[in-house]
């Protein structure tokens, strides 16, 4: 009893020390503290034995009085209590990078001498409080990166000596009409926000701006022409909004711009001369937009440009020989445009070139032989023109090249001898007229992953030194007239994925070897003269799925019963050649997809698999007058057509098939047609019921599809980055720098294509959480779907886990916050989500971190829309990876 009473003593005693020795803005830090949570590191040092909090962590004084509070990057987590705003000296408050919560209290207002407040980047979330209109001295407002919402407020305007207002990266809404009296604006970023409206004409009167960022958000209308007046302007950003009409001439007053980027929005008409006058120019992005006419030639004259992105449009006009002069040159892509006339011969003499991409235009004349000279080029990309002449010997000569495309031009001569080119890993040149050999000097460039030579007129044998390319994993040569035994050469390409050289004059047969190149996946040898049988090595390339193609190569006796392990081939062809025997080894092949055995001379019924082919045509079992279709299983759909017919002994349904038959051919043959066009037509008009649903999807994607397709190099295994329940992930780094993780569904395109399954794609892209990946676009070919989500830095908690080597270091807090990160996610889905979605496959593969290790759930969702049909099923089956099922599933 005594004790409690002493104790209760010295709990006055405490409290009363405490009321009369710290000074009240001492207090106010205190019962701040309550809700704002703070590291040890500095709740330990506030102490409440102090007079005045002068010395404290974070705190800076003036007269005794609390006048910075600064801390930024102190890991702070909680909420701003309304006690801010008991501390009337404050000038300059920084919460910066932290992780504070909650609202930003209406009381910060009474602070009315701050001259700066910094809260960018925590998790704020609600509006501008209105009494921020109070805040007269305040001349640095910094929001960026919270999840704060509304619109920003009007009082805003009232702030007369503002002048660094950053609100980026928030979901503020609304337009930004509101007039600044007296605008001493210097900053003003508000990029990532769904701000909507106009430009506001005002902005021109502004003219202490340096920086206008209004990248990505939804602002509509015309650029505002008194945006000319902005001569301190030198960061003008429109970037990713629904901007329409012209590029407004004044823009060229501005002399101060040093970056000029209106990518991504509606701009149509020319793009005015004026531009030249921007003698600061840096960066002039115009890409994505609509823009038509003639480029003004006086632009390539500023000798200060950098990096010049006009791609995307409708541009036309010629590059002039300045361009040749230009030091600072670094980026220049035109791509899908209409620019004309021959690449100045001196392009790359003078400038530390990085990245060209003319892609799609309608050059001609020469490659510029003195393109590499600044030693800095990576890629070269000038595919689908009309260039001639010969590659320079600088492209083959080029150390820091990593790409070349030169597809599809009208290139003559020979291959250039390679010397330089220790980090060449892709070189197309397709589509052209080159001939001669191939160089054997191409096996220094040792990196070298894709060779797509293909239709082209080059000749003679393989080189073995192609041989020391052992990081190749893409060689297509097909379409030229190469001959000899070269599949010997390449056997020690253990890399390779994909092996096309089809259409050569290649002999001597398929050597033993080929076993060796077991990373294949693609096999084309089609129309070559090989000759010999088919070898059973070929049976252990057990990842052959893509296709496997020998047709057309005089091959003679059975296929031997080894074929039968490659199971997850997708495409066969072995037509047009002498085998023969029976196809039992075929009849395990369960994803095969496309089918040829036409002209052979097979026997012997047809296995099980294989009868779904029977309703293909041309008929992939032409030309084998002894293949036939047996019945002895009793399939009641066995039935012969007229190139399979039924397997003898005839059964009896087999008697019955043919007299059928027989009533049919004697009877109105009009009949028979007349059926065939019914079906015909069935067929066709429900087909295109589907299409149409889906036609103005395939419209909206099919420039980003593309662009996927090429930025992965159609899939190639090289940019795969996991493998999920229903799909492979690549990683895609579109042309505009966004990286995305690519989801391709390997479900069957018929369950992709049903317009059910977009709607719940929409659904799902609506679906934002801090601990669920976003899912960006959805894409859709007619053989499969794309799900684009965006990329997360740190991989898989399983790679961080068990997968990278050496083993990161991963503390205790981190996984902590990994752990509850995933159980908010889950939360979410499971509570807010209407309807839920269960997840059902939840495991370190499915728990991606992005650079800060924060972790996003991944792949939620898809599991239901993959699996639709039938909805019953969804909740029967035991689903989830084994191991990591939840404990006591009922099993059925
Ligand atoms: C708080 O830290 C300051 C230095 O930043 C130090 O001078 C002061 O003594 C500390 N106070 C306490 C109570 O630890
Ligand atoms: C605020 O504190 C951080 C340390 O967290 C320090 O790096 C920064 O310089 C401080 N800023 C001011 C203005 O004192
Ligand atoms: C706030 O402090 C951080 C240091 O963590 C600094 O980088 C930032 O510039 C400061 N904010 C302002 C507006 O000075
Ligand atoms: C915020 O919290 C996350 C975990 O949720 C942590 O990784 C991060 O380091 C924290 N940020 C700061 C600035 O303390
Ligand atoms: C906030 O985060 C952004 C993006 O991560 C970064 O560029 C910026 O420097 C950060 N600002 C502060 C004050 O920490
Ligand atoms: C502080 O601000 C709040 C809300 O803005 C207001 O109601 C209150 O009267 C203010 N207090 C003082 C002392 O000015
Ligand atoms: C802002 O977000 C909060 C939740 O953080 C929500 O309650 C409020 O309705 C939103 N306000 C607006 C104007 O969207
Ligand atoms: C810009 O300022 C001028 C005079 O200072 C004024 O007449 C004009 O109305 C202002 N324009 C806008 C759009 O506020
Ligand atoms: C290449 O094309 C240009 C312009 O079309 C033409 O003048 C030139 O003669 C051609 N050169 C060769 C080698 O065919």
């Amino acid at each position: 009893m005594g004790l409690i009473l002493w104790h209760w003593l010295l709990l006055l005693f405490n409290l009363v020390s405490l009321c009369c020795s710290l000074s009240s803005d001492g207090l106010a830090l205190l019962a701040l503290s309550k809700r704002l949570i703070l590291p040890d590191m500095i709740s330990s040092n506030w102490s409440s034995y102090d007079s005045t909090p002068c010395r404290w962590k974070g705190v800076q004084c003036k007269m005794n009085s609390v006048a910075h509070l600064n801390l930024s990057y102190y890991g702070v987590s909680g909420s701003i209590g309304p006690e801010i705003g008991r501390m009337k000296y404050l000038e300059q408050i920084n919460l910066s990078r932290n992780n504070i919560s909650g609202l930003i209290p209406p009381e910060l207002g009474n602070c009315t001498l701050l001259t700066l407040l910094d809260l960018s980047n925590n998790s704020l979330s609600g509006g501008i409080p209105a009494s921020f209109m109070n805040l007269k001295k305040l001349s640095q407002l910094y929001l960026s990166g919270n999840q704060l919402n509304g619109s920003l407020p009007k009082s805003l305007s009232n702030m007369e000596g503002l002048r660094l207002l950053h609100v980026s990266r928030n979901s503020f809404t609304g337009d930004i009409s509101f007039i600044f009296k007296t605008c001493k604006l210097e900053e003003f970023a508000l990029s990532s926000n769904q701000i909507s409206g106009k430009i506001p004409e005002w902005l021109g009167n502004c003219s202490s701006l340096t920086t206008l960022g209004f990248y990505n958000n939804s602002l509509s209308g015309k650029i505002p022409t008194s945006l000319g007046l902005l001569r301190n302007l030198s960061i003008l950003v429109l970037t990713k909004n629904s901007l329409t009409g012209p590029i407004p001439p004044e823009i060229g007053n501005c002399r101060s711009l040093e970056s000029l980027e209106l990518d991504a929005n509606h701009l149509e008409g020319t793009v005015p001369k004026q531009l030249a006058n921007l003698s600061r120019l840096k960066r002039l992005f115009l890409f994505e937009n609509h823009l038509t006419g003639e480029f003004p030639q006086d632009i390539w004259g500023i000798q200060s440009l950098e990096n010049v992105l006009l791609y995307r449009n409708n541009l036309s006009g010629w590059l002039p020989p300045i361009l040749a002069e230009l030091k600072h040159l670094q980026y220049v892509k035109l791509f899908d445009n209409l620019f004309t006339g021959v690449i100045p011969p001196g392009f790359g003499m003078s400038s530390p070139l990085i990245e060209i991409d003319f892609t799609n235009n309608i050059f001609v004349g020469g490659i510029p032989p003195n393109i590499c000279s600044g030693n800095r080029l990576e890629v070269l990309i000038l595919g689908n023109n009309f260039l001639n002449g010969t590659i320079p010997s600088s492209v083959a000569n080029c150390p820091s090249m990593v790409r070349v495309r030169l597809q599809n031009n009208s290139l003559i001569g020979v291959v250039p001898q390679f010397g330089h080119c220790a980090n060449l890993n892709f070189i197309d040149l397709s589509h052209n007229f080159l001939s001669g050999h191939i160089p054997a000097s191409l096996g220094r460039c040792v990196k070298m992953a894709s060779l797509d030579w293909s239709k082209n007129k080059l000749a003679g044998p393989i080189p073995p030194e192609l041989g020391q390319l052992v990081k190749l994993e893409i060689l297509d040569l097909s379409h030229n007239s190469l001959n000899g035994s070269a599949l010997i050469t390449l056997c020690s390409l253990k890399h390779m994925s994909k092996l096309r050289l089809q259409e050569n004059k290649f002999s001597g047969g398929i050597p033993d070897c080929i076993s060796q190149l077991n990373m294949l996946i693609e096999l084309q040898l089609g129309g070559n003269v090989l000759g010999g049988n088919l070898p059973s090595s070929v049976g252990s390339l057990e990842k052959l799925s893509i296709a496997l193609n020998l047709s057309s190569n005089g091959l003679m006796g059975d296929i031997p019963s080894q074929l039968g392990n490659l199971v997850d081939l997708a495409s066969l062809d072995l037509s047009f050649n002498n085998l023969s025997g029976g196809l039992d080894s075929l009849r395990n092949l369960g994803s095969l997809y496309v089918l040829n055995l036409s002209f052979n001379r097979f026997s012997g019924p047809v296995p099980e698999n294989l009868i779904q082919f029977m309703n293909s045509t041309p008929s992939p079992f032409n030309g084998n007058s002894g293949l036939c279709v047996s019945c002895d299983n009793g399939d009641s759909s066995c039935k012969e057509d007229n190139v399979l017919k039924l397997c003898s002994p005839l059964s009896k349904r087999g008697v019955v098939g043919r007299v059928k038959i027989a009533v049919i051919c004697l009877g109105s043959a009009l009949v028979g047609a007349f059926l065939v066009l019914c079906i015909f037509l069935k067929y066709r008009c429900s087909k295109t019921k589907v299409d149409e649903g889906l036609t103005k999807f395939f419209r909206e994607s099919s420039s980003k599809l593309i662009e996927v397709i090429e930025s992965t190099e159609n899939f190639d295994d090289k940019y795969i980055i996991g493998t999920g329940g229903h799909g492979t992930v690549y990683k895609a780094t579109l042309r505009s720098g966004e990286v995305y993780a690519v989801k391709k569904l390997v479900s069957s395109a018929t369950k992709i294509l049903n317009a059910s399954m977009i709607r719940e794609m929409n659904t799902l892209g609506h679906i934002r959480h801090r601990n669920l990946v976003k899912l960006k676009d959805f894409l859709l070919k007619r053989e499969y779907g794309l799900i684009l989500y965006e990329f997360m830095e740190k991989g898989s908690l399983h790679d961080v886990l068990h997968g990278t080597e050496p083993a990161p270091v991963l503390e205790w807090s981190i996984r902590y916050n990994i752990a509850l990160g995933t159980a908010h996610g889950l939360a979410y889905l499971h509570n807010d989500c209407q309807p839920a979605i269960i997840h059902r496959d939840i495991k370190p593969k499915n728990i991606l971190l992005d650079k800060d290790m924060v972790p996003h759930i991944s792949d939620f969702g898809i599991a239901k829309i993959i699996d639709q049909s039938p909805p019953a099923a969804l909740t029967t089956g035991i689903v989830g990876t084994i191991g990591y099922m939840a404990p006591g599933i009922n099993r059925r």
